[in-house]
């Protein structure tokens, strides 16, 4: 049998090569002409670790070719995966533009039996729109089925949580075609969710929006931290310890970014109020998002004795560690505060570029972590890349002009940095700071990265 996936982004490349790498033949299929020639040679469109070697592998045992025609891919494969992107609106709603053009695509050029699935996160009703828009561009009747089955892996981790993951969800009104689904997915082992497709669909943003108000409400803890000299660290390792609440996303810092937390809960908002209800909690967690560089760079600012004309060295672009991908990233929304507070920036990132949009005069990205902390007056970490946390901090105090470092990843150890001549400020992390002795003896940064 041999599996379409159509939109070969970020969800759509990795599913595709999961699925060559579990022995099923695969056929990639894009609009983009550029993106599918850069996979076609070999060539990521993005960074993923362990991906690139996956796409060479099958690119040599044949399990996965790209094609720039559609209709003979639809004609060719039994079952298509959509996993195409769904993009915010202006008001927050997922844009099912690219969904639709796919199911009518899929509808005009289907000849037998297809087994659609949808892999896009896509708000709840989705499947029963994807089953009409097929039906109204078929030319002749000729049976199909939808199943809704959300993906929920990671961007640096991609890999891992696809061949390990917690639970797969498949939502299908017909036992056969989920029974189908599950058979794709034949050497993992992990629970299967059988249930109603606007079951799966609500799974996958109820998934993320639970996430994300974790992160938010530690996050405004640790506001309350830094009031009262404690540190929002010993207070999610204790919490944590109850398996109830569990550790993970429990570490707070500038608040979450990349392309699925932000758009999903203003999706999932959205979706509440056409339904004539809220979703206040989430609304919330949105909101302490929303402002929590600003809580970071207002909380940090007397420390420099304020932003304007000094320099500062902002490591991190990405919106998290081992991956390039900039979209909502934190570190941005850090560039974008320190500008408005007219600093010059020195950024780093081992992967990542800057965007063009920043004035060169006052934002520079530089190779090295070295070079961008050349004569800065501060440090502001802003994502977790390993390589800052195990830096010689020792020896890159030197080139500063002044050793401040802020943290916003909570993920270095105050007290040592302290000790090597640091001022060193965290979020909701500065109880070293503000008394002596109201947390706990010692800080291991190792634990923080429990959270992923
Ligand atoms: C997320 C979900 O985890 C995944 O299941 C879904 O399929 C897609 O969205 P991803 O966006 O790749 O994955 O990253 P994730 O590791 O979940 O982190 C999201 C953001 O939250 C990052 O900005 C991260 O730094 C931040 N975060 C995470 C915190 O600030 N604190 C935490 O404790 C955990």
């Amino acid at each position: 049998m041999k599996i379409l996936i159509m939109g070969l982004g970020y969800v759509g490349a990795t599913t595709g090569l999961v699925f060559a790498d579990l022995g099923w033949n695969v056929i990639g299929y894009d609009p983009n002409e550029e993106r599918l020639s850069a996979l076609a040679r070999g060539s990521l469109p993005f960074y993923e670790p362990g991906l690139s070697d996956k796409l060479k592998e099958h690119g040599e045992t044949g399990r996965i070719r790209f094609t720039s025609d559609l209709q003979k891919a639809i004609s060719e494969c039994e079952t298509i995966f959509i996993c195409v992107g769904t993009p915010a609106k202006e008001d927050g709603s997922a844009d099912l533009q690219y969904i639709e053009q796919a199911a009518v695509s899929i509808g005009r050029y289907m000849q037998d039996d297809k087994l659609v699935v949808i892999k896009s996160t896509v708000p709840v009703g989705t499947n029963e729109k994807v089953a009409a828009w097929i039906a109204g561009a078929q030319p002749s009747n000729i049976s199909f089925d939808v199943v809704s089955n959300p993906e929920f892996l990671r961007e640096g981790r991609a890999l891992y949580d696809a061949f390990h993951p917690e639970r797969i969800v498949i939502g299908s009104h017909q036992p056969e075609a989920a029974r189908k689904v599950q058979r794709l997915y034949k050497g993992i082992s992990c629970p299967m969710v059988l249930c109603s497709p606007r079951t799966a669909e609500l799974i996958k943003y109820a998934s993320n929006a639970y996430l994300a108000v974790k992160i938010s409400y530690i996050n405004e803890l640790a506001r309350l931290c830094d009031r009262i000299g404690v540190d929002v660290r010993d207070v999610a390792a204790g919490m944590g310890l109850d398996s109830r609440i569990g550790r993970r996303f429990l570490h707070a810092g500038i608040g979450f970014g990349g392309s699925c937390f932000p758009k999903d809960i203003q999706a999932l908002i959205h979706e509440a109020h056409r339904h004539g209800t809220k979703l206040t909690i989430v609304e919330q967690a949105h909101e302490v998002n929303r402002t929590q560089v600003r809580y970071a760079i207002d909380l940090w600012e007397p420390a420099i004795g304020g932003f304007e004309n000094k320099t500062v060295a902002v490591l991190g672009l990405s919106f998290k560690k081992d991956t390039d991908d900039l979209r909502e990233s934190p570190s941005l929304a850090i560039i974008d505060e320190l500008l408005r507070r007219h600093a010059y920036v020195q950024a780093h990132d081992p992967l990542a570029r800057l965007p063009e949009i920043y004035p060169r005069t006052r934002v520079k990205q530089f190779e090295t972590m070295e070079g961008a902390l050349y004569d800065a007056d501060a440090v502001i970490i802003a994502a977790d890349w390993d390589q800052y946390a195990g830096a010689d901090w020792a020896k890159l105090k030197a080139k500063m002009h002044r050793p401040i470092i802020f943290d916003g990843k909570n993920m270095l150890s105050g007290r040592r940095l302290r000790e090597l001549g640091y001022e060193y400020w965290g979020i909701g992390t500065n109880a070293e700071s503000i008394g002596p002795d109201v947390s706990c003896s010692e800080h291991h940064p190792e634990r923080m990265n429990s959270q992923v």
